[in-house]
């Protein structure tokens, strides 16, 4: 299981990206918020690109945008490997997906929680990734919603029988030391905000997460 760390995406992105790279954490969880997909906005992408300037590590950008298909362009020309998207948009879902791959990047869709699961399907072929939202997209903070681990469950058996037990998922929003044990055991990715970056180690709450805390000494 790999860790996503989200950091607050609507404040000075230096903080917490700067302390992140210091850790193992596998990717980088950019929110980035339009104001209309959800209320909150993000920082723009003219700040969010300077992102490299304090993070080497890859990452996992989860659009909450109404317009993605010139987001892809501008989020394809940073350190990316994930390039996610909401399947409750429909429109512009299939070319989407074709375009993040167009840039040798693996292409994900992602689900608030109340939409149902079999509208994923049409896309299956296209997904590297799909992104469970546990809490409702919009801010972090936020409470882990309790019938999500049935429902990974029943996305799992819906992929299994559809042949796609191969793409990855992940699952976003308050993923914390009390909830992780809900999901570990079906998805591959976890995305954490802010149970690591409220904390003054943040290595030691990655590897609570992941099941241990051997890398504890390592410092944040
Ligand atoms: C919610 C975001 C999440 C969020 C996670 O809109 O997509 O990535 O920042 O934060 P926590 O882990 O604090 O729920
Ligand atoms: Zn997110």
């Amino acid at each position: 299981m790999k860790v996503s760390a989200s950091f607050l995406s609507s404040r000075d992105i230096g903080i917490d990206l700067k302390k992140l790279n210091f850790t193992d954490v596998d990717y980088i969880h950019v929110d980035y918020m339009d104001g209309k997909f959800v209320s909150s906005k993000s920082l723009s992408f003219r700040k969010l690109k300077k992102i490299y300037k304090y993070t080497s590590k890859r990452l996992d950008v989860h659009l909450m945008a109404v317009d993605v298909l010139p987001l892809i362009r501008k989020f394809a020309s940073l350190n990316t490997e994930f390039i996610t998207f909401h399947v409750e948009l429909g429109k512009d879902i299939e070319a989407g997906l074709k375009l993040i791959h167009s840039y040798g990047l693996k292409a994900g869709l992602a689900i608030k929680p109340g939409t149902d699961i079999s509208v994923l399907a049409p896309y299956l072929d296209f997904l590297d990734m799909i992104l469970v939202m546990s809490v409702e997209p919009g801010k972090g903070g936020q409470s882990f919603l309790s019938f999500m681990e049935a429902r990974l469950m029943d996305l799992k058996i819906f992929l299994l029988e559809r042949g796609k037990g191969d793409i990855i998922v992940s699952v976003d929003g308050g993923i914390n030391e009390g909830t992780i044990h809900q999901v570990k055991e079906v998805v591959d990715v976890v995305v954490s905000g802010s149970y690591i970056t409220e904390s003054r180690n943040f290595q030691e709450r990655i590897d609570i997460l992941r099941g241990g805390l051997e890398n504890h000494e390592k410092g944040y």
